[in-house]
């Protein structure tokens, strides 16, 4: 029942819809109770040899307008109620989405993906259904229920004590019910998360399941995920059908006890043979409301279980807060003073970064892998907030702009670049969708990936992604770049973005680099150190510190890491084309 409070702001903003559903159903109860009472007269007036052909006529008239009535109505109520439902999923997926997009790199990390696909999905779903059918049925089973036991007190007020004495046992067991439910429909829930999961990782991993022969013990975990999943349903099955035999058996008792009494008032004359037959009846719509009973009480704990898991996530805080004011990057150098930067729960990843690169010039960032450079550039994009790191754009501290303005301000190629399920064009024009052809043709050139593309059978317009071609990693880091270019924005950063293309095809894309971005300001993570030739300042990270730095012609005279790197790969790579 807390769900139901929880979702008042809903039901206040769909109150009129609410309304108008409700007293369709309370009309639609009011007729159907008509049908007993002229059963009853029709019966009185058998015994007492009073029944005309006329007057049987009127009764079977009413009665069918009754029913023409009540399926209208009916049909009515439903398409009233279940639009809201609907409309309260639509709700909750969007800002469960909406959220999500806010959430930090971190969140993705502790969070697996089929998780949150089944809260998406399956969690909202259930919660659909309890502001649906389940305010729809728990509503018309308390009116009918309190309509039929007014009639039934009205006709005879001992009778209906005498019926209704096996109900308040009923409803102490439903309760007990409820109770195992919520737990049951829990786990139930994640166990299909769990499965959600391993669904989703063996899909995307499928060509790996393959390359390691991995089939058959994958068969096997999913077989057993499936099972766990399976008996959690089996569970919830078995405490839910605990419900219907009790509920038959009260109603069985009920009836026993109004006939066994009911006949002992007419042999008295407390009570004609019509009433008798109709409160019997009556009795018989109480068999709905108690199905309903059972039924939202299953649903409201289904919707319950599910709202916690939804709350949970939307409860979850952003990364870093959206507090700045500056809404426009006014310049383009960067300055970096970092104290020191660790993950949450880990060593310290990055330590004495104090930096500062003019507007215009080319950072070049380079070590080991693992060394921090691609932590350095979360922390420049703002994906983590942490006091002793201070980084100004422009001048500006990165807590000050807006986020949509540091994102303006900075087109990323990150290392794993993601395309979309989409033509290569709208890939490209990702960041900026009302670019045009030639805009992006002109950052295709740029990244020599125009000749490539038009290869493709539809060109531009060839689908990539899983129902579309595939792309070789060389492309697919293309295309990001492309990407990136396509926005202009004053700052452009690659994390290792041309690890994936040779050395001939590197080599022309940094020279168009270096022509189209000459006032704007790039920075470069590689591991390919020819590739920072040209750049204005290279540091080199060794386990998060800066252990060397100056031009490329610099850090070869100091002899250190990079000196022997670079002298180890041009042998790699002479050796590499003697072959
Ligand atoms: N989200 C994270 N949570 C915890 N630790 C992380 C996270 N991301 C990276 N690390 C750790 O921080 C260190 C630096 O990682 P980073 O990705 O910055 O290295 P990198 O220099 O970019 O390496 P590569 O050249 O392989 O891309 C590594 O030890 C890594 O394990
Ligand atoms: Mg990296």
């Amino acid at each position: 029942m807390e769900l139901l409070l929880k979702l008042r702001w809903y039901f206040l903003e769909q109150w009129r819809r609410y309304a108008i559903a409700i007293a369709m159903f309370i009309g639609v109860d009011i007729l159907e109770m008509c049908i007993p009472w002229i059963t009853g007269r029709v019966i009185d007036h058998v015994v007492a040899g009073t029944l005309t052909p006329s007057l049987l006529q009127r009764y079977a008239f009413a009665v069918i307008g009754i029913a023409v009535a009540v399926y209208v109505m009916r049909f009515l109520w439903r398409v009233t109620l279940f639009h809201s439902s609907f409309h309260l999923a639509e709700t909750m997926r969007r800002r469960l989405y909406h959220h999500l997009t806010r959430l930090s790199p971190g969140f993705y990390h502790e969070h697996r993906t089929g998780d949150l696909m089944a809260r998406a999905t399956n969690d909202i779903s259930a919660i659909e259904m309890t502001a649906g059918e389940g305010v729809l049925s728990g509503i018309d089973g308390l009116v009918t229920g309190l309509l039929v036991i007014v009639i039934m007190l009205f006709m005879s007020w001992p009778l209906t004590l005498v019926a209704l004495l096996p109900f308040p046992f009923m409803a102490w067991y439903f309760m007990i019910l409820g109770k195992q439910l919520h737990a049951g429909f829990r786990d139930a829930q994640e166990r299909f998360s769990d499965l959600n999961d391993r669904v989703q990782e063996s899909l995307s991993g499928i060509r790996m399941i393959r390359a390691f022969g991995r089939e058959a013990r994958e068969d096997e975990e999913f077989l057993e995920i499936a099972d766990r999943a399976a008996e959690a349903n089996i569970r919830v099955a078995a405490i839910d059908s605990r419900y219907d035999p009790a509920i038959f058996i009260s109603i069985g008792l009920s009836f026993l006890l109004c006939i066994g009494m009911g006949a002992w008032l007419v042999e008295r004359e407390m009570l004609t043979l019509g009433q008798l037959t109709s409160f019997t009846m009556y009795l018989g719509f109480l068999i709905w409301p108690m199905f309903a009973y059972g039924w939202v009480l299953n649903i409201i704990e289904r919707g319950s279980a599910a709202y916690a898991r939804v709350e949970q996530l939307l409860a979850t805080p952003p990364a870093v807060e959206d507090k700045g004011h500056v809404s426009h990057v006014s310049g383009a150098d960067l300055q970096f003073n970092i104290e020191t930067f660790s993950y949450p729960g880990t060593a310290p990843v990055l330590r004495d970064i104090h930096l500062q690169v003019k507007a215009g010039q080319t950072l070049g960032v380079v070590g080991a892998t693992g060394s921090g450079k691609s932590t350095l550039l979360a922390l420049l994009l703002r994906y983590y907030d942490a006091p002793a790191v201070r980084i100004t754009v422009g001048g500006t501290p990165l807590q000050d702009l807006t986020l949509h303005a540091l994102r303006e301000a900075i087109a990323v190629v990150p290392q794993d670049p993601f395309l979309f399920t989409a033509t290569i064009a709208e890939n490209i024009a990702l960041g900026a969708p009302d670019a045009s052809r030639e805009a992006v043709r002109a950052a295709a050139e740029l990244v020599t990936m125009d000749r490539d593309i038009l290869r493709f059978p539809k060109g531009y317009d060839t689908l990539v992604g899983e129902r579309g071609i595939t792309l070789s990693g060389g492309q697919k880091q293309r295309i990001a770049i492309a990407r990136a270019l396509l926005l202009d924005a004053p700052i452009l950063v690659l994390d290792d973005a041309l690890s994936a293309v040779d050395v001939g095809t590197e080599r022309r894309i940094l020279d168009h680099l270096c022509e189209i971005r000459r006032d704007r300001t790039t920075v470069m993570l590689y591991h390919r150190l020819s590739a920072g030739e040209h750049a204005d300042q290279i540091i080199v990270l060794s386990h998060g510190e800066i252990i060397e730095r100056g031009t490329h012609q610099e850090l070869l005279r100091m002899g250190g890491w990079y000196a022997q790197m670079y002298e180890y790969q041009q042998l790699e790579q002479s050796v590499e084309a003697g072959r």
